[in-house]
């Protein structure tokens, strides 16, 4: 499973990137505005330090103008790959994106449907955003499975890229159905290394280690 960082904040790239956590990274208009910074500047800093697919996101709604924005952040270097969203303009993009050999995250998916047609207009990932979907009390995990179960009947090479991630749940969860890769905001990431057994047992370990009187070092 490959883990992409879902933000725009360069230092917490870094400090996931040196622990060799991060196999890519996914932007989004919202996350830009969080970031506070220019999109092609942050992006060009994300890439040059990431060698993996780097998503940064069309804001046009015309397939026209969605294909110019993309070819300009393509430019930014050679890992990008373009963000459109699942609309018919959005798939008429990535169509032309995909024919070009660049690589296309399609986001803003939300049904097993909308799924099949990225994968037919040639996209790389998918992005189908699971915690929107429990926020309306549909069920974001049984997505990811339905898709899954698509994508293998047909051979499908789109990656199915779990988007939207809002707990170590969600991130298991998926991993058990298959996704080929997760997106999560780095604090996610790291709660994945917490257990309360963890820190129940050291706290008892440094206590008995302190009564040997002992040091390693
Ligand atoms: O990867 C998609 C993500 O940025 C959306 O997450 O938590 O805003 O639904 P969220």
């Amino acid at each position: 499973m490959k883990f992409f960082v879902d933000t725009a904040d360069v230092a917490a790239i870094k400090e996931l990137n040196d622990l060799g956590m991060v196999d890519g990274v996914t932007t989004n208009p919202s996350l830009i505005l969080k970031s506070g910074r220019d999109i092609l500047e942050v992006t060009k800093e994300i890439c040059d330090m990431v060698s993996g697919p780097v998503s940064a996101e069309v804001v046009a709604t015309e397939a026209a103008d969605m294909i110019a924005e993309g070819l300009k952040l393509a430019k930014i270097a050679s890992n990008i790959a373009i963000k459109v969203p699942l609309t018919w303009a959005g798939l008429t993009a990535c169509k032309a994106f995909a024919s070009e050999g660049h690589m296309v995250n399609v986001t803003l998916c939300f049904s097993a449907a909308q799924a099949i047609l990225a994968a037919k207009a040639g996209a790389t990932f998918i992005s189908p955003f699971i915690g929107r979907l429990d926020d309306i009390n549909l069920d974001g995990v049984q997505l990811i499975e339905d898709i899954r179960t698509i994508y293998d009947n047909y051979g499908f090479k789109t990656e199915i890229l779990a988007a939207s991630i809002r707990s170590v749940n969600h991130i298991t969860d998926v991993a058990r159905i298959g996704a080929d890769v997760i997106t999560a905001p780095p604090s996610v990431i790291k709660a994945m290394a917490n257990h309360p057994l963890t820190d129940k047992g050291l706290e008892q370990f440094l206590k008995d280690w302190a009564k040997t009187g002992q040091k390693i070092v």
